[in-house]
């Protein structure tokens, strides 16, 4: 199945936008590189609408012990209800379990259209 869901214009770059694909609730996640990403829009914690979150960084460990800085920028999508978080760019992983990933759906840009392929 192959269905556009929006312009390329639509969705600025570090923002998101709910779409349908099908019957499927979607939530189109758009990188600061300008790359987009589609996931299934419901949380695997209790269901929440992900696009009512937000996309954000994450902090990330440095060389001295209990010294973070935030990066990734973007890259992080943040649930609204409980804050679960979901790594974008690698396949919608939850940070705090691995294991466990969104449902994701294959994009592919056609011109000015946003088109998602599952
Ligand atoms: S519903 Fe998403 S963190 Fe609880």
């Amino acid at each position: 199945m192959r269905q556009v869901v929006c312009k390329t214009s639509d969705v600025n770059p570090g923002e998101m936008q709910e779409a349908r694909f099908g019957e499927l609730p979607i939530v189109l996640c758009r990188t600061l590189e300008g790359k987009f990403y589609a996931f299934s829009n419901r949380c695997l914690h209790q269901g929440a609408s992900l696009a009512d979150g937000m996309l954000c960084g994450a902090p990330v460990p440095t060389d001295t012990p209990g010294e973070y800085r935030y990066e990734r920028e973007g890259q992080i999508l943040r649930c609204p209800w409980h804050g679960r978080e979901f790594d974008v760019v690698n396949g919608g992983q939850m940070l705090a379990d691995p294991a466990r990933c969104l449902p994701r759906f294959q994009i592919e840009i056609e011109d000015d259209r946003v088109v998602v392929v599952r």
